[in-house]
């Protein structure tokens, strides 16, 4: 479902460049759940935006569901990202002057459905599913941090992707709330066969994960 082949990038800074991801291939199942742990700085996050089709590797191929994404054309691309990859970041922020129901139906709205009553459906059912049933038409600074990271999870889902890609989605929250967001990523592993991709700093969520990959100074350490 997810490959990645002789992946680079390099960041050219005043101070000279830093290889910050320096050669990986890697393979993830469909279906899957894996987590990548790492130190902070060893390129978690320059990997997943390079597999999100969100920053052109320096060098090397990523493959999504069939898909070489980096040979796609910009708009070909931006339509790839919305249809099929799903994002839960922590700065994966809501737009502010839009309800959590507004928010949950934007992307399937730019993927050219339109505003339907449809989308609306789902997007009410999804935020449904989250425990936000209560809060459709609450705006985001209206509802807690926790909450917000739900609505997040599901403008993701609202498309059907095949991929979510999270990047430390709970590392801002409180214990209990990160354990109920977490159960909720997983819960959408299991039931829909989402391919799931966390990084997490926490080692017993990445346990619990069918494939773990550790990065350490941009490699794969076996
Ligand atoms: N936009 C950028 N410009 C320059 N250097 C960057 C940029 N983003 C990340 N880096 C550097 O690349 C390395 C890997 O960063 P990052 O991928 O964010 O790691 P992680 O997510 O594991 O903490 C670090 O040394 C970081 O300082
Ligand atoms: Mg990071």
């Amino acid at each position: 479902m997810l490959s990645c082949r002789g992946l680079r990038k390099d960041y050219v800074t005043e101070r000279g460049a830093v290889a910050a991801v320096a050669g990986i291939d890697l393979e993830i199942a469909a279906g899957r759940y894996a987590a990548i742990i790492g130190r902070s700085g060893s390129g978690k996050s320059s990997l997943m935006a390079m597999i999100g089709g969100l920053s052109r590797p320096s060098q090397g191929q990523v493959t999504v569901d069939g898909t070489d994404i980096w040979s796609l054309s910009e708009n070909a691309l931006a339509a790839f990202r919305n249809k099929r990859i799903g994002y839960v970041f922590q700065f994966a922020s809501l737009l502010p002057t839009l309800r959590l129901v507004d928010n949950v139906a934007l992307p399937a709205m730019l993927g050219g459905g339109g505003r339907s009553s449809a989308t609306y459906a789902r997007a009410t059912a999804l935020l449904g599913q989250m425990g936000l049933g209560e809060h459709l038409d609450a705006y985001p600074s209206e509802v807690s941090a926790g909450e917000q990271r739900r609505a997040v999870i599901a403008r993701a889902l609202i498309n059907e992707p095949a991929l979510i890609l999270a990047d430390e989605p709970t590392s801002d929250l409180d214990e209990q709330t990160e354990i109920e967001i977490m159960d909720e990523l997983l819960a959408v592993n299991r039931e829909r066969g989402t391919t799931l991709v966390l990084v997490t700093h926490n080692l017993a969520l990445a346990e619990q994960a069918e494939q773990i990959v550790h990065i350490a100074h941009g490699m794969i350490v076996p």
